[in-house]
Parts: structure tokens; C-alpha cells; sequence
């Protein structure tokens, strides 16, 4: 499973690379509005840190699919033609889709909170579907066995896409989808931060620096004896 950011402020995401394996950054238009910058000026920052190999999503705003499409064009003119286009799974979206994937263009199917829109997506050409987990259980459903589901969909009809697992709240929820293998997770520096945050972990290995310190004194490591 690809682990991606979802957050468009560049520290966080020079943070997150410094430390963590992650494989790229996704946004959408409220990540973009959070950083107060103009939205191309951000996320070439962003790709020019990333790489022009890494996985980078941008998402349209238009609502009809001819503007879809434009948008998508722009997309691609300023941030590389391998640039991930999100795409609302809704039919103006599944047109645009249709359109994109003829033309080769990397798609990712957003705003998933049913299976159904997800293969509508994958059969139109897109190589992800973005279903919403956190969002999905706030409504009372499960949106851990959603995207398991979709997974599930994909293989069993032969589809050429994968689960790009969002809106996460907590990091078992992220594991649990790692453990059934779905394509990929992106969660915000919040959620990936704390993936590993545990007391248990931090005292284990104070404890380990302290006794070998008692051994041959403070400050000393492997390289010092
Ligand atoms: C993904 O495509 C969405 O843009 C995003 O992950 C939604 O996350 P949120 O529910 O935390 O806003």
C-alpha cells in the first residue's frame, strides 16, 4: 500500500519526506484554500520538492465535463503530464473520465462513498477511486469494508485501478486497509504524525539508552566504545 500526503503546506510535507517513506502528495481545492497561496504557485513548490516522478493529485473544480476537461489540460500544462487528475465521481465526472482516459491523462476518481461510484470510475478510465473513510463513518456506515469492497470489485471484474484509501482519522483504520492490500492511503500530516506516536514505544527506548549509558557512560552510543 502507497502511503501519500494529503496536505499542501510544504514544511509539513518536507517533514513528513525527511522521515517517513511516503510516496507522493495528494490535494483538493479546501487543502489548496488552506495554504492562502495561489493554487499553481503552491503545488509547483510542491512538485518541484516531490520530484517530476512522484505521484502528485490535483483535483479540477469545474462541474461540467467539457470544464473538467480544461481544467484537467491546465493541470498538466503546469505540473507534468504524469500529474494525477481528481475527478468527482458523479456523471459530468464519469464523462470527463471517458474524455481523459482516451487521451492517456492519470486519473483519480474522488468524493467516493458508495462501490457503485467506484466502478462506474474505474470502468470510465480512472486508475484510482478516492473513497472518503472517515466521512463514510461519520454516516453511520463502514468505510474501512467500502473500500475493501471496492478492492474486492476491481479484481473480481478485471479493472486496471486500485483503492486510494482518504480522509483518514486514525491509524487503525489506515491499518486495517494495509493489511487487506488496497492500492494506497492518503492521510493528513495530523494522521501520519501519530501513526507511531505511542508512550510505550518512547520508553522502551529510553530505557535501552539509559542502561547502556549506565554501562559506558552519558552520552555515549555504539560508536563511542
Ligand atoms: C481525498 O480525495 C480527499 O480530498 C480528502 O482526503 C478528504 O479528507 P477529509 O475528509 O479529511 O477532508
Amino acid at each position: 500500500m502507497k502511503l501519500i500526503i494529503d496536505d499542501a503546506h510544504i514544511d509539513q510535507i518536507k517533514e513528513i519526506y525527511e522521515f517517513y517513506p511516503v510516496d507522493g502528495v495528494t490535494t483538493n481545492p479546501t487543502i489548496l484554500a488552506k495554504s492562502g497561496r495561489k493554487p499553481y504557485d503552491v503545488l509547483k513548490e510542491i512538485r518541484a520538492f516531490i520530484g517530476k516522478e512522484a505521484e502528485l493529485h490535483v483535483q479540477v473544480v469545474a462541474k461540467d465535463a467539457a470544464g473538467m476537461v480544461e481544467d484537467a489540460h491546465r493541470i498538466l500544462e503546469e505540473l507534468g503530464k504524469n500529474t494525477y487528475v481528481k475527478i468527482p465521481s458523479v456523471p459530468e465526472g464519469f464523462k470527463a473520465m471517458k474524455m481523459l482516459s482516451k487521451e492517456g491523462v492519470n486519473l483519480t476518481a474522488t468524493a467516493i462513498y458508495t462501490p457503485m461510484q467506484a466502478f462506474l470510475a474505474a470502468k470510465a478510465g480512472a486508475s484510482y477511486a478516492a473513497p472518503y473513510i472517515n466521512r463514510i463513518d461519520n454516516m453511520g456506515y463502514d468505510g474501512v469494508a467500502i473500500a475493501q469492497h471496492i478492492h474486492d470489485i476491481f479484481r473480481k471484474n478485471n479493472l486496471n485501478a486500485e483503492v486510494l484509501a482518504a480522509s483518514f482519522k486514525n491509524s487503525q483504520q489506515m491499518l486495517d486497509l494495509a493489511e487487506y492490500g488496497v492500492g494506497a492511503a492518503t492521510a493528513s500530516p495530523d494522521v501520519i504524525f501519530a501513526l507511531v506516536k505511542n508512550e510505550a514505544i518512547t520508553s522502551a527506548i529510553n530505557v535501552f539508552i539509559s542502561d547502556f549509558e549506565k554501562l559506558v557512560g552519558v552520552g555515549k552510543t555504539m560508536k563511542d566504545c
